[in-house]
């Protein structure tokens, strides 16, 4: 079986569909003699025809059901692989008037899809979605690895609020007895455990950079938390964030190629492992986008002002909203920008200040179709008295110090893994890039 299964895994992107076919029905048509199954095990987008002799025939055999099927392969006249049944079980039933929502006839909307986070895996939809963020995940990996980048990983409670917007989720125990027992000591209830406030990291950057400072250039993927109040299509209360530091990194340009290497070679390899998944999700996905051919266009914050200006695309308040950001992409005609040089006070304490210019930083926000801001960086601070003097507290003074002890200049950034899938698969919202998505309100299961 072992043999025969690779042959055909190779045939079906290696869908663990073979002589013994396992899997779910996700669509069935009775005709007169035959009964015709599309069978899918998760793999892959692609699914197996199943074709069943009425005789073997049972009630429980619908879509949605879970079978285990022994046949025998054999070529369509159409020249495609179907396996030709001998034997059918089904091993879950799936009784379609006891409340299961979907329906393979129906192409249901992800907003209805969403109602039911725990069946969700279910739908082609999603799955396709869920394999594309799993290649994604490999591709990262393997970008960093062939760099000799050190994966680090980065703690997730911590004391300090790296952006220091204050949208940080509060840790503390919930155990009476724990909580007792350190009480003693006279602390209040926050900082019993830790003996200071702890959160749920908002970004490992700070950490990334102390490890940089050691060792080189270092990379982290993995979960972060903001008490933000967005009840957006583009926030979540917990992503995963890609963040890499980069050692001996002296320009934003230099960090701006390396962001746009990243970015083409994340999306042309998840083409070639994932294209059928990527047209399931979206027929416009069949294609490429053109700007993977083009060098990415770069504006300074000024700039991007005087053309937003110019569209008449106007804000209130100081920085980009989204409407202005989604207007500098169509400027760009769909293309992602580097928008660079912001000023000082809209952008975080331990950016480095433009040389000619002490009202500016070195900063950029990487904007991409779909979601706006995609990407966030900068080149780090490293004159020890001015980062001293844009401290936001003593208790980043450990931050302080690594740029006392043999510092080098460092850049990076945070690329939020989500709205990335958002832009490669044209997803809309941006709860249906994750499998239990975390927002205001929702955190049931
Ligand atoms: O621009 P941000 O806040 O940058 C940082 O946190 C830096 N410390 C990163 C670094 O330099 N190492 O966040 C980076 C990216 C954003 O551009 C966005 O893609 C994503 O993280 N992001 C979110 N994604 C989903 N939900 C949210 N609430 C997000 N907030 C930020
Ligand atoms: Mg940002």
């Amino acid at each position: 079986i072992q043999k025969k299964y690779s042959v055909i895994a190779s045939v079906l992107e290696n869908a663990n569909i073979g002589e013994n076919a396992e899997g779910w029905v996700k669509n069935l048509r009775v005709q007169k003699e035959l009964i015709f199954a599309d069978v899918n095990d998760g793999s892959c987008a692609q699914k197996l025809q199943i074709i069943i002799p009425k005789e073997l025939k049972t009630d429980a055999l619908t879509y949605g059901s879970s079978v285990h099927i022994r046949g025998k392969l054999s070529k369509s006249p159409r020249g495609q692989l179907e396996l030709v049944a001998e034997n059918v079980k089904v091993l879950g039933p799936c009784v379609v008037l006891d409340g299961y929502p979907f329906n393979p006839r129906t192409t249901h909307p992800p907003e209805y899809i969403r109602q039911y986070i725990h069946l969700r895996s279910r739908t082609n939809f999603l799955s396709s979605i869920l394999r594309v963020r799993s290649s994604v995940t490999k591709h990262i990996h393997d970008f960093y690895s062939s760099k000799k980048y050190l994966n680090v990983h980065t703690p997730i409670l911590t004391s300090n609020d790296c952006e220091g917007a204050g949208e940080v989720f509060k840790v503390q125990p919930d155990c009476e007895d724990t909580i007792k027992a350190m009480m003693q000591d006279g602390k209040d209830k926050d900082t019993v455990y830790f003996g200071s406030k702890t959160y749920l990291t908002v970004s490992g950057q700070l950490h990334l950079e102390a490890i940089c400072r050691g060792m080189g250039n270092v990379y982290t993927l993995g979960p972060t938390f903001r008490a933000e109040n967005a009840r957006s299509r583009l926030h979540l209360s917990e992503f995963y964030m890609l963040e890499a530091e980069l050692a001996f990194c002296y320009s934003l340009e230099q960090l701006q190629n390396h962001i746009e290497e990243l970015l083409k070679y994340i999306f042309i390899e998840t083409r070639h492992t994932n294209e059928a998944d990527l047209s399931l999700i979206d027929k416009e996905n069949s294609k490429p986008p053109a700007w993977l051919q083009k060098k990415f266009a770069t504006l300074t914050y000024d700039e991007a002002q005087d053309i937003l200006k110019k569209k008449k695309v106007v804000n209130t308040e100081n920085g980009l909203n989204k409407e202005q950001e989604l207007a500098l992409v169509d400027y760009c005609n769909g293309a992602p920008v580097f928008i660079v040089r912001w000023p000082k006070d809209l952008k975080s304490f331990y950016m480095k200040e433009c040389q000619d210019d002490n009202t500016k930083v070195e900063a950029l926000d990487l904007l991409a179709p779909i979601t706006g801001e995609i990407v966030g960086g900068s080149l780090r601070e490293d004159d020890y008295d001015r980062l001293k003097s844009k401290l936001p507290s003593d208790k980043l003074n450990w931050y302080l110090e690594l740029r006392k002890f043999g510092n080098i200049p460092t850049g990076g950034y945070g690329l939020g893994l989500e709205r990335l899938l958002q832009t490669m698969c044209g997803i809309t919202n941006i709860k249906d890039t994750l499998p239990f998505p975390r927002w205001p309100h929702n955190c049931s299961m």
